[in-house]
């Protein structure tokens, strides 16, 4: 069993749990995630690892509660247990050769952006980290993007905190401002990143980008989580999460995505009864 030894709220619906996973912990490397289940009938839901601490033997994940997998994860507390944590899976952020880069994160987004960002600066990395957001009241880990990166800039939509502005707009600054960027790397809604690699395209940086699929088993078995990379189909538990955004067929990961959501919100409506 995988016991909860911490729970932080970071908005009104996003949460930070560290939960105690001595093996996966003492693999783990930034990018990577785990499949947990809440309980022996759950389903299997994909988390990155928002952080691990190998002596601890412990793992951080951060969520947000919207389906019936994370809803339920919600009514766990410190003490209670978890019963499969699998992981870790997928391939590390690749960092090797880089010295300055933009790190873009959207909404919840930015709680996956979080580990990458602060794993390339603890590498030695120069990272500049755009955290763009809807509103103030949802700015999640703005203390540790300010301790963990080198420059943090806000972005709100509304303009209640921060810069006024999209993710997008604050990247084309920095980058016309002469800002020498080996890579991008942009983790968010789907649009936003698609969004973001035809900019860098324009400008000729390469950017990676972090997918979020369906996942069921995690080995490269069921084809659930099959994304098209450069017109070649491709499994985010295997050979992602990351890839080279440039080459990601948004349409379809956008039109796929969006295949389940009826079940989505029937599930839903069950949890909250
Ligand atoms: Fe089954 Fe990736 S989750 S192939």
């Amino acid at each position: 069993m995988y016991k909860i030894v911490g729970k932080r709220r970071l908005n009104s619906t996003i949460t930070w749990l560290e939960i105690e996973a001595p093996l996966v912990a003492r693999k783990a490397r930034p990018g990577q995630f785990i499949i947990l289940r809440t309980d022996e009938y759950g389903e299997r839901i994909p988390l990155t690892m928002a952080g691990h601490n190998a002596e601890k033997g412990t793992i951080d994940i951060i969520y947000q509660a919207v389906g019936k997998t994370t809803l339920l994860l919600d009514q766990f507390e410190v003490g209670d247990a978890l019963a499969d944590v699998v992981g870790p899976l997928g391939k590390p952020t690749e960092m090797e050769g880089l010295k300055r880069v933009a790190v873009v994160g959207g909404g919840t987004g930015n709680a996956l952006a979080y580990p990458i960002a602060k794993g390339m600066h603890d590498a030695g990395i120069e990272v500049d980290m755009i955290a763009g957001f809807q509103t103030k009241d949802v700015v999640i880990l703005e203390e540790e993007f300010r301790a963990g990166t080198t420059n943090l800039y806000i972005t709100t939509d509304d303009g209640s905190y921060g810069e006024k502005g999209f993710t997008t707009d604050k990247l084309k600054a920095l980058i016309e401002a002469g800002n020498p960027y080996d890579e991008v790397v942009a983790v968010g809604p789907p649009v936003m990143m698609k969004f973001v690699c035809q900019l860098t395209k324009k400008y000729g940086i390469k950017t990676v980008v972090s997918l979020t699929a369906y996942m069921v088993d995690g080995t490269g078995m069921c084809g659930g989580c099959r994304v098209v990379i450069g017109g070649e189909n491709k499994f985010a538990c295997v050979d992602g999460p990351e890839f080279d955004g440039q080459l990601v067929d948004w349409d379809e990961l956008i039109q796929r995505n969006s295949f389940y959501k009826e079940q989505e919100k029937e599930d839903i409506t069950h949890v909250c009864r």
